[in-house]
């Protein structure tokens, strides 16, 4: 951690947004790639360390590319399956399954397909994108789950033991819909939050990018946590220019100790 992170905001802003935290009825945490960076997941739009910077996303997240090169991307899902295998929850990922804790309304709508909040303990999550280790028949419906590259051992891509089609993994491609049941109750939770956290997302990529416009319109307040202003950030309430792994652990905590006061202010003697 960057010890002087913490003065170059200001206090009150943190206090801020730790009062809002404490008081949400219902919150809603959207996340993004920035909130997996500190896990040394690399995000996909930042200048050379991006994914998208060093790699054509045309080749090897669409269904045009796949077709084209069906090796080449499984093997590429494969090799950032193994990075994600080699990763683990970092406190940023941890502070939101705390939160959970404290204030049990929170959902997280995540675009991550690594699956990392859930490994951290948190319970009400919806992956807009995926999970990458999931993989599905690129025709039929067949989904296998906890698909594990160290076990299988044959030609690649494998085949469904089903209909003998290429097996692919089960993320939202550039061009394809997400899944209906989870971009349904994103905006349902969307819409009817209080507050919503934007963690670690430049907002580039629609519709999840539209979310927290869709809750400010119903009245939330939008607190963002970015080292870097983002397509979001003039929507924003309060910008935390942050890592995430930074500032998330100190929201929670003061939040933590906000909601005891109210509880035990809230106690008859
Ligand atoms: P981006 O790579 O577009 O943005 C990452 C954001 O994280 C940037 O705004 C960074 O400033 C911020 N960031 C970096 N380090 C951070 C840290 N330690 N703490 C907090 N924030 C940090 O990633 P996404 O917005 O998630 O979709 O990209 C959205 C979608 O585009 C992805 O889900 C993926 C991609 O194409 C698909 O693959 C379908």
């Amino acid at each position: 951690m960057n010890a002087n992170w913490y003065k170059t905001i200001d206090p009150e802003l943190i206090e801020h947004g730790a009062r809002l935290v404490a008081q949400s009825r219902r919150l809603v945490v959207l996340t993004g790639a920035g909130v997996s960076a500190e896990s040394g997941i690399p995000t996909f739009r930042e200048a050379s360390t991006g994914l998208w910077a060093r790699y054509d996303p045309q080749q090897l997240a669409t269904v045009e590319g796949f077709l084209e090169n069906p090796k080449l991307v499984w093997e590429w899902y494969s090799y950032r399956r193994t990075l994600v295998a080699g990763a683990s929850p970092n406190p940023g990922h941890r502070a939101l399954a705390r939160l959970e804790q404290i204030l049990p309304s929170l959902v997280v709508i995540t675009q991550n397909i690594d699956g990392l909040h859930r490994r951290a303990g948190s319970s009400r999550i919806i992956e807009l994108h995926g999970n990458i280790n999931r993989v599905k028949c690129f025709r039929g419906d067949e989904i296998y789950e906890n698909w594990s590259d160290e076990d299988y051992k044959g030609e690649v891509p494998p085949r469904c033991s089903k209909c003998n089609s290429f097996l692919r993994p089960d993320v939202v491609w550039f061009g394809e819909s997400l899944p209906e049941r989870e971009i349904g109750e994103a905006f349902y939770n969307t819409e009817n939050c209080d507050l919503m956290l934007v963690v670690g997302t430049s907002g580039q990529v629609q519709p999840a990018a539209s979310l927290p416009a869709a809750a400010r319109h119903k009245g939330a307040k939008i607190l963002e946590i970015n080292p870097q202003p983002s397509g979001i950030s003039f929507l924003a309430d309060i910008l935390l220019q942050a890592k995430s792994g930074d500032i998330l652990p100190v929201l929670t905590e003061k939040a933590e100790k906000l909601k005891e006061l109210e509880g035990r202010e809230g106690t008859p003697e």
